[in-house]
């Protein structure tokens, strides 16, 4: 037989496959293992969805198009990117795989796009609301490692969004608000003054925003109070506190970012109520929660 006559058409799966394999191949001189492992398993999901859908030519217009708006309306102020990594549970998953349940360490959660580094220092039992409005709440803690022995000096951030759900960074007249850092006293525990949480939806008048709503979701995030807890020798903890009885813990939210242990009862205290600290905080109603901290040894 003659070469011509042996050589077979090649199927549309061969030439598929064959793509990626060109593809994968392009990535084998990189000298850094890593990213090498990191680019070629990308591709091969890449192209594992692309053929798996058999995805359109205007389907991925559609989908070059809507990055490229993602990007356009991220700044220093709006980040649509990590709307974008939430909204499709990557944020949750990357945590998962980053922070494996130690013992009774403290469970971590979603970052969101809303932290500032450069927020002020208060004193224990300080206000970090700023000026932003909403139902006082008292809260306080410790922190700990898993063995219970306190860590003093603990850098505790916190931050929330106002009783309309907004962020600081969401109105643009430059406050900060509602944000605040202190840390753990000698005895490793700590004690603030924030506002009782709210739910509130992410920001929805962007790309992400639109998918939520072509694909029938709700943007509302349950009710949260953000931490970052970092000290010395310890995995850095990014967590909130929900807040029980919570309806949207119910309906689910839009980051999938609850986690049981996570739900943290603010007691609800009447207008007139002595405060914990003593403090007049006039003829308004308060609420009280405790959240005990436990991190993480960073070598584990
Ligand atoms: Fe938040």
């Amino acid at each position: 037989m003659t070469q011509a006559q042996t050589e077979q058409p090649r199927s549309q799966t061969q030439i598929e496959e064959e793509l990626v394999e060109r593809v994968l191949a392009s990535f084998a001189e990189c000298e850094d293992p890593r990213l090498r492992l990191v680019m070629q398993r990308l591709v091969v999901h890449l192209h594992d969805f692309i053929r798996d859908v058999r995805l359109s030519e205007q389907e991925w217009n559609s989908a070059i198009e809507f990055l490229t708006a993602v990007g356009h309306i991220t700044d220093d102020r709006r980040q649509e990117f990590v709307l974008l990594s939430d909204t499709l549970g990557a944020s949750m998953q990357t945590i998962a795989v980053n922070n494996e349940a130690y013992k009774n360490a403290t469970e971590a959660t979603v970052f969101g796009p809303f932290f500032v580094d450069d927020a002020p220092e208060i004193e224990l039992g300080g206000d970090i609301a700023g000026g932003a409005v909403g139902q006082p709440a008292w809260v306080e803690g410790s922190v700990t490692d898993t063995e219970g022995v306190p860590i003093p000096g603990a850098r505790i951030e916190v931050w929330e969004c106002d009783e309309d759900g907004f962020y600081d960074v969401q109105y643009d007249d430059g406050r900060m608000a509602g944000r605040a850092h202190l840390h753990s006293d000698d005895l490793g525990n700590y004690r603030f003054w924030g506002l009782t949480p709210v739910p509130y939806p992410i920001p929805h008048d962007g790309p992400v925003g639109r998918m939520l709503q072509a694909v029938g979701r709700s943007p509302v995030r349950a009710a949260h109070l953000h931490f970052m807890v970092t000290a010395p020798g310890y995995r850095t903890l990014v967590t909130h506190i929900f807040v029980d009885g919570d309806p949207q813990l119910e309906i689910g939210e839009s980051v999938f970012g609850v986690k049981d242990s996570l739900i943290t009862r603010f007691e609800e205290h009447s207008p007139g109520t002595a405060t914990p600290d003593g403090r007049d905080i006039g003829e308004q109603s308060w609420s009280r929660a405790r959240f005990d901290i436990v991190l993480t040894p960073a070598e584990t």
